[in-house]
């Protein structure tokens, strides 16, 4: 309405002004007019007259000549008329004739000279005023034969044409105020009706009722959209408190409205072995990327799809290898992916671990690039993602792609699936680009991987190295603002997302107490009741920084006597890629570290060090960690590094002391912890022997700052964060593609 009213001032100030030009164009116009038409009758009357004029002219009867020339006054529009002669006197003229107008002055327009011939003779008019008001003069010459006797001269009253001017000037004024005056009522009225309607139109969205008028379908879907987005952003805020499960699934409701959510990694949450004695046992892989995901999933359901790598996996599935999970509580589906020996050999263990592991990881491992295991990695990644579209039960999906494994999953998505919402999450480091220099697809992974809507990464810092590296060797366009990749106008957002665990973690529901844990397990080791416990649990990976561990445990006890025969510590080392030469030569030396420790410090039944080396099923490793005086996590380069952050969940009693390497994604954000370099042996082992002489207070201090950030930033929050972004994406992807489909049809039609 306002900005009818606004049109409508500017309607009449414009209508004003068109007035105001146009009777002074008018006025201009018929003054004219008026001129030409009085010149002409002036001509007419003195023609008429010019047989007696000329007569008595001649005779010099000036008498004579007065009366013809009162005689033509008597026309109403003439006032005043005189005869002048050739040289320029006065030879007659009516009674008022106003002196003004002399026979000299005017004689000078009607001949250029006295002597001058008759072709330079010519009628003369000119405007001109009078005390009374305005008048055209007349000089027209009178000629005998060819002959100049002189000049007529006639004084018109032009007053009657002011007034017809001013009379015009009114007329025009009152039509143009006419027209201002309907144009702004009908502009306002027809602003008002269209305001009703739109009104009208917006009440009816609001009671979620269809629009009336076809014309404004399109426009209230924006509206109903953009509601919409208020309504979920003012719901996200006031949400507000903890995450949980419920919390994630309600978002995953309103925001995606309750899709189904996929997920491709090639770790699966549970595998199925066959024993020994023939049985089949279920086991939960130790991964950290499992235990992060594998909480979603049973929050939001949906499908994991991931390499069936476990000796019962296929007689365990059904006939499409797909499996409810988990077993007894049914939740969501595995599909498992079906590798032959080879493919397996190529893509996992040669291009995914000999690879792009040690490419990512500063952890003084040579990577290896084939060409052979390049192959099966392309064409196990074109599986996985003919898997996905299996899966899906909409042209539209949310997919989450995990990790390294599947680096050219999100094109390959999108190029089956162009509407589908694609998240890839990079759960390891992600090398500088000079250092990704050294894979000769790199280009190829990074545009695999930008089919992605969202990237996530740990850290600000591998954001940053897979932005730069996206400079480096691709041509797409950096927005540094919103940190985005975009090419073709399609934008991937690069963004650290922290992963973290569920909280509660559920292995301790109605598990032992730490006190039970301590004392089964001191049991268990053979330990004294006064020892102090170290553990440690990874899996027996180069990355993990073991070997330095065993160090530092060997300066403590070099440096720190006291410890000598009552600090155990204990490593579970969950057996890992062992086909892979490096992780076998990592069993030895790890094996042949902890014999030299033990040789040199042990005593009696006392060793030092206790190396686990198998496979630990989760409530087992819980024990231990509440078991435990401290747990050191020395990894070389980790991206999070979740046993630290479960060591931190497992202690409920508020004990027990985290010594944490600063090469750790978790480092950030448990600033708690007792930070280290896991290099410099002689600064962990003074770590481990401030864990070890910390007072209660402090560690219960430090305890529950770390657990209450961990009951927060769970990993609830973290995929509820992402499946945010990802809406907030897919809304904006929604729009913009009508607005495209409105350009389209309003351009063709
Ligand atoms: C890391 C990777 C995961 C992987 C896990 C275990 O955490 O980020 O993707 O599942 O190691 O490795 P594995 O090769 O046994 O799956």
């Amino acid at each position: 309405m306002r900005q009818a009213i606004r049109f409508v001032v500017g309607l009449v100030l414009g209508l004003a002004l068109l007035t105001w030009i146009t009777s002074v164009l008018v006025q201009r116009t018929t003054r004219n007019w008026f001129e030409r038409d009085t010149s002409l009758r002036a001509l007419l009357v003195v023609s008429g007259a010019r047989q007696a004029l000329s007569s008595h002219w001649r005779e010099g009867q000036s008498r004579e000549l007065r009366s013809i020339l009162t005689e033509i006054t008597r026309d109403e529009r003439i006032m005043a008329a005189s005869a002048c002669n050739a040289d320029s006197s006065l030879l007659a003229s009516t009674a008022d004739f106003p002196p003004k107008f002399s026979c000299r002055e005017l004689a000078k327009h009607v001949r250029s000279s006295p002597d001058a011939s008759i072709e330079s003779w010519s009628a003369w008019h000119q405007p001109d005023s009078l005390p009374g008001g305005s008048v055209l003069v007349s000089a027209i010459p009178v000629l005998d034969g060819e002959q100049p006797l002189g000049f007529v001269v006639l004084v018109h009253d032009l007053s009657y044409a002011e007034r017809r001017e001013a009379r015009t000037r009114q007329f025009v004024l009152i039509a143009f105020g006419f027209l201002a005056v309907a144009a702004s009522v009908i502009t306002l009225l027809v602003a008002r009706l269209s305001w009703r309607s739109w009104s009208d139109e917006i009440h009816r969205l609001a009671r979620g009722e269809a629009p009336k008028q076809p014309e404004f379908r399109p426009i209230l879907r924006d509206v109903r959209e953009l509601v919409d987005r208020i309504m979920v952003e003012k719901e996200t805020e006031m949400e507000g408190g903890a995450w949980t499960p419920q919390r994630l699934k309600l978002t995953l409701k309103r925001h995606l409205q309750g899709e189904k959510v996929v997920i491709v990694a090639n770790r699966e949450p549970y595998v199925h072995e066959r024993q020994a004695d023939e049985s089949i046992r279920v086991l939960h892989p130790a991964s950290g990327l499992v235990t992060a995901l594998e909480p979603v999933m049973r929050a939001c359901s949906g499908v994991w799809i991931a390499h069936g790598g476990g000796s019962a996996d296929r007689e365990t599935a059904d006939r499409n290898g797909r499996i409810r999970v988990p077993p007894g509580e049914e939740s969501y589906f595995v599909r498992r992916v079906w590798l032959s020996k080879e493919e397996e050999s190529g893509y996992y263990y040669g291009f995914s671990n000999e690879g792009l592991w040690p490419l990512c990881h500063m952890a003084h491992a040579r990577p290896v690039f084939r060409s052979e295991d390049w192959r099966h990695y392309q064409t196990v990644n074109e599986r996985f993602a003919d898997a996905v579209c299996e899966e899906v039960d909409s042209d539209d999906p949310i997919v989450l792609v995990q990790d390294y494994h599947f680096a050219l999953v999100p094109r390959l998505i999108r190029e089956r699936l162009p509407r589908a919402t694609v998240m890839m999450f990079w759960h390891i480091p992600w090398p500088n680009s000079e250092r990704l220099g050294i894979c000769p697809w790199r280009k190829e992974i990074l545009e695999g991987m930008l089919g992605s809507s969202i990237i996530g990464f740990h850290t600000q810092i591998h954001c940053n190295n897979f932005i730069d590296s996206v400079d480096r060797f691709l041509e797409a366009r950096i927005d540094r603002e919103q940190n985005a990749v975009v090419q073709q106008g399609r934008p991937t957002l690069v963004r650290p997302y922290p992963i973290s665990l569920e909280w509660p973690v559920h292995w301790l529901i109605g598990g032992p107490s730490p006190e039970e844990c301590r004392s089964s397990i001191f049991a268990d080791l053979g330990l004294k009741p006064d020892a102090l416990l170290g553990v440690g649990v990874d899996r027996l990976d180069y990355t993990k920084g073991v070997e330095e561990r065993f160090l530092a445990v060997e300066s403590l006890l070099e440096r720190h006597p006291m410890f000598r025969g009552r600090f155990t510590f204990v490593q579970l080392a969950a057996p890992s890629r062992t086909l892979i030469e490096r992780y076998r030569q990592l069993n030895e030396s790890v094996e042949q570290v902890a014999a030299r420790i033990n040789e040199r410090f042990g005593q009696g039944t006392y060793r030092p060090i206790i190396l686990l080396r198998s496979h630990h099923e989760p409530p087992t490793v819980f024990r231990y960690y509440r078991a435990a005086d401290v747990c050191y996590v020395s990894s070389l380069h980790d991206g999070m590094n979740l046993v630290a952050k479960e060591f931190v969940a497992a202690r409920d009693d508020e004990r027990g002391v985290l010594v944490l390497s600063q090469f750790t994604g978790a480092a950030r954000e448990l600033t708690e912890a007792l930070v280290v370099n896991p290099y410099d042996i002689e600064e962990a082992s003074s770590a481990l022997a401030t864990a070890l002489n910390m007072s209660r207070e402090e560690q219960r201090e430090r305890m529950r700052s770390m657990r209450a950030f961990l009951a927060e930033f769970n990993v609830y929050r973290w995929a509820g964060r992402m499946l945010v972004d990802a809406a907030r994406l897919r809304r904006r992807e929604r729009l913009t593609g009508r607005l495209a489909e409105h350009l389209v049809e309003s351009t063709s039609s």
